[in-house]
């Protein structure tokens, strides 16, 4: 079972193949933002990586990272399964932007059906 570390918030035990962003709301108690529903579209479910980025990313996630100039800066938690242990900074909460809501629900899977290439850097 990979380890999530969320700073400020702990370290957790998470289900293989865990959706990032899922992870980090349920499993840590860190209120992300999801705005689009994990659909790669508002980038406010963007993270840092400490430890752990993974080689892969999907071209939905690349195409938004693109449109922000966030590629190498941020991910996309929407976008990510939790494979092995990794440590993330979060980088838009409810709280702290003074949102209303962090968005509607992820699904389970990622979405849309995600096309993965190797991340460009
Ligand atoms: S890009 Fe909108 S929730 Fe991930």
């Amino acid at each position: 079972m990979p380890e999530l570390e969320v700073e400020g918030a702990g370290t957790f035990d998470v289900d293989e193949d865990r959706r990032l962003v899922l992870a980090i709301e349920e499993d840590a108690g860190v209120d992300i933002m999801h705005s689009c529903e994990g659909f790669a579209r508002c980038s406010t479910c963007r993270v840092e990586f400490l430890e752990g980025d993974p080689e892969d990313m999907t071209q939905a996630e690349l195409r938004m990272l693109e449109m922000r100039d966030l590629v190498g800066e941020a991910r996309l938690s929407c976008q990510i399964l939790v494979e092995h242990d990794m440590k993330v900074r979060v980088l838009m909460t409810v709280s702290e932007t003074g949102a209303n809501s962090p968005g509607g629900i992820p699904e389970e899977e990622v979405t849309p059906e995600p096309i993965y290439d190797e991340r460009p850097y």
